[in-house]
């Protein structure tokens, strides 16, 4: 059972556990947010493993001001007059990912793009007293209704997090509206708390719509779109020459002396682990070069079925939509 504190006394002790690296559920003005700190790899993780999340989505990056805003995504004049006039709120901006920023490759599943939100009270002052963006999606189990209530939170995850910061009833109760902002176009990808015609009246701008009914699904989608240069193989067995290696745990496949270059997700085989290092493993493997990158058998069990669902969508043929 997870313990739940009211928000106004909340907030020290969920710094504390966030710093450890641990999972916070936290009330947001739209729904209830399940936190990591966004910048350590294995407690985003933990979201997914606290999930059931059968593969890694995306995860919004929420701060605490526009200066840690701007250390994590590229900002221009359309994104500007956005935040100006929404935030701290329900809207949440897709941008161009900054170049160089701490954020764990799993919280933009690899993507050069990030998701950003300003949430109102005490999740965002949270995010300011930890000095860090907090990763944070709906706090329900995968597959299950958003959670609005401290008691939905307890219900669907409270035997797998430590701490409930009980802000009462979101106010808005849907989750935020996701909006792309691109080289001065807006899309909608998921409508939300704020709606598209207060959008438009501010920017003076049309907002390109996704055909009806393919908004919901669009950000899955566009979150699968990351495929490195090299190929994939697939639980390897052996290594040929020039191949690169991505191994797992302490036994090496036959051959990996042959290999272009190996990193290890995990050599204690730990699957938390893995999964904070299978983005950047595979973006370092993928600049050095290699045609092929040949990937170790990885169990299929807990967070394994994740990252073996990504390694397969990585290695499918490209150019086939991904369903
Ligand atoms: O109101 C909300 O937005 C709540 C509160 C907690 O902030 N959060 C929330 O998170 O609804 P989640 O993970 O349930 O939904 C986030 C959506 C996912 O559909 C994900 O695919 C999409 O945002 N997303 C995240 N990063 C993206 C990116 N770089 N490009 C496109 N879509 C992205
Ligand atoms: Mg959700």
């Amino acid at each position: 059972m997870a313990r739940i504190i009211q928000a106004d006394e909340a907030v020290d002790e969920a710094v504390t556990l966030l710093e450890g690296g641990n999972l916070v559920a936290i009330p947001t003005e739209t729904v209830y947010g399940l936190a990591a700190d966004a910048t350590n790899g294995e407690a985003v993780a933990r979201i997914f493993e606290a999930k059931d999340r059968p593969r890694f989505n995306p995860l919004i990056a929420h701060v605490a001001d526009m200066a840690m805003a701007r250390q994590i995504a590229v900002f221009d004049d359309l994104a500007e007059k956005l935040t100006d006039k929404f935030w701290p709120g329900a809207l949440t901006l897709v941008l161009p990912a900054a170049q160089k920023s701490q954020i764990s490759g799993l919280v933009t599943a690899g993507l050069k793009t990030i998701a950003v939100r300003m949430p109102v009270g005490v999740a965002r002052l949270i995010a300011a007293r930890l000095g860090k963006p907090l990763a944070a999606p709906s706090a329900n189990p995968s597959g299950k209704l958003s959670a609005t209530t401290a008691a939905d939170v307890e219900a669907g995850l409270g035997d797998r997090i430590p701490l409930i910061v009980d802000g009462g009833p979101a106010r808005i109760g849907v989750e935020s509206t996701i909006m792309k902002v691109e080289e001065d176009s807006l899309t909608l990808l998921r409508p939300g708390g704020v709606s598209v015609e207060d959008i438009e009246a501010a920017t003076g701008r049309p907002v390109r719509r996704l055909s009806s009914g393919s908004a919901v699904e669009a950000p899955g989608m566009l979150a699968s779109h990351y495929a490195p240069d090299a190929g994939l193989r697939l639980n390897a067995v052996e290594v040929h020459d020039g191949e690169a290696l991505l191994a797992f745990g302490a036994i090496r496949a036959a051959g990996a002396d042959r290999a272009k270059a190996v990193m290890n997700l995990s050599p204690d085989g730990n699957l938390l682990e893995a999964a904070a290092n299978l983005f950047s493993h595979l973006h370092r493997l993928d600049r050095l070069g290699a045609r092929i990158i040949v990937v170790e058998p990885i169990p299929d069990r807990g967070l394994g079925a994740a990252i073996n669902d990504r390694l397969s969508r990585a290695a499918a043929p490209r150019g086939v939509p991904e369903t």
